[in-house]
């Protein structure tokens, strides 16, 4: 069998997260700047390598896949790509998942379901049709909510993200969670990460989650659920329904020592972490040395993956990272 995936630091990988375009069709605030320069198409990778390089970190342990943008279902072929990536479900691959913004979600949840996927995280920072768009710059809340329910309807189990925003959706948060608890939907606050330049100052609009979460527990009945996606997220039960609250908080709390990711972008780049720059070139080692050649380089990178991220949100410091989300694929 294949070499299991090891750091230096005793953690085993077994979570890959793909970004299939760095492109989006909204332009959040904390994400990008109004003006982005794209990747040009001939610079991706092609659908067939990066079901070869999937299926690779399936061979050598991973079991949860993610994809991720950018929005992944601005790329033409994502369709296809969902269906190849699922065949590998139940031989080796437990999850195949994905994050998106909703937008096109309706169009694609029947194929989602077909395909073996089972839930999908949605970004939605506010439900409020102005907040929504002034937070994506050009996003029609109402699409997005359409899609969220499509995909329920498709049988999909849904989680919310929101990016807990001073000044602009911090009291949506308690409502937000009411909506999810309602609906059957897990809700999943995150708190925002100095990754790539923006328009704005970061710090202006940091929250910490510790803060709103006692905010929070005065308002809803939570327990402390052992609840384990893999992902970085702790979750607390919500008022004894099956609704989870997920924290991820990169600021105020450490989760690096679980860390059990890597990260592959739409350029075929393996990134090590979110915060760091350590990368290795998947695509040039399928390229030059197929197979084998892969093998080589996933072991150098992982060789090379840092015990943690450092995010200090400084006024004036700027990004931790030149690239944004939207590349690392989250
Ligand atoms: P689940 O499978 O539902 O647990 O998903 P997930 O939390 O792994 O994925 P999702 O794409 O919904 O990501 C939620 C947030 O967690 C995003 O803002 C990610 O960037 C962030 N995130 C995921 N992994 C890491 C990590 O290793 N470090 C940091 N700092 N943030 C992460
Ligand atoms: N900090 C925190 N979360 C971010 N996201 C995008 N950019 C940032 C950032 N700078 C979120 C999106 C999406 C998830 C994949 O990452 O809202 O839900
Ligand atoms: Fe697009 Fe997601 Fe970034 Fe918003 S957070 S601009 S939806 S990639």
């Amino acid at each position: 069998p294949a070499k299991p995936l090891q750091d230096t630091h005793g953690r085993t990988i077994k979570y890959l997260r793909i970004s299939v375009t760095d492109r989006c069709d909204l332009r959040c605030r904390y994400c990008m700047a109004e003006q982005m320069t794209f990747l040009p198409r001939s610079k991706l990778l092609s659908l067939e390598e990066i079901a070869i390089i999937a299926e690779r970190f399936i061979a050598r342990g991973v079991t949860k896949i993610r994809l991720s943008g950018g929005e992944p279902l601005v790329r033409r072929d994502v369709a296809e790509l969902v269906r190849r990536l699922g065949h590998n479900i139940g031989s080796g691959l437990e999850e195949l998942t994905m994050t998106t913004n909703g937008t096109r979600l309706a169009q694609h949840a029947e194929a989602m379901v077909d395909a073996g996927i089972r839930r999908v995280n949605v970004s939605m920072d506010s439900r409020d049709p102005a907040r929504f768009r002034y937070i994506t710059r050009h996003g029609d809340v109402d699409q997005v909510i359409g899609g969220i329910y499509a995909a329920r309807d498709a049988g999909l189990a849904i989680k919310i993200n929101m990016v807990a925003l001073k000044g602009f959706n911090e009291d949506e948060i308690a409502p937000m969670l009411g909506w999810c608890r309602d609906e059957g939907f897990d809700l999943s606050l995150i708190e925002t990460m100095p990754l790539g330049a923006i328009d704005e100052d970061r710090t202006d609009r940091f929250l910490p989650l510790t803060k709103v979460f006692d905010e929070l527990g005065q308002q809803f009945t939570l327990v402390r659920d052992a609840h384990k996606t893999g992902g970085p997220a702790r979750y607390w039960n919500v008022d004894g329904t099956r609704t989870r609250l997920g924290v991820i908080s990169p600021l105020t709390a450490n989760f690096c020592d679980g860390c059990n990711r890597v990260r592959l972008t739409t350029e075929g780049k393996l990134y090590m972490c979110l915060g760091h720059d350590d990368q290795v070139d998947l695509k040039a080692a399928l390229r030059d040395g197929g197979v084998a050649g892969l093998d080589v380089a996933i072991d150098a990178g992982l060789y090379a993956k840092p015990k943690a991220h450092d995010f200090r949100i400084g006024i004036g410091e700027g990004p931790a990272v030149a690239r944004h989300m939207s590349v690392t694929g989250g």
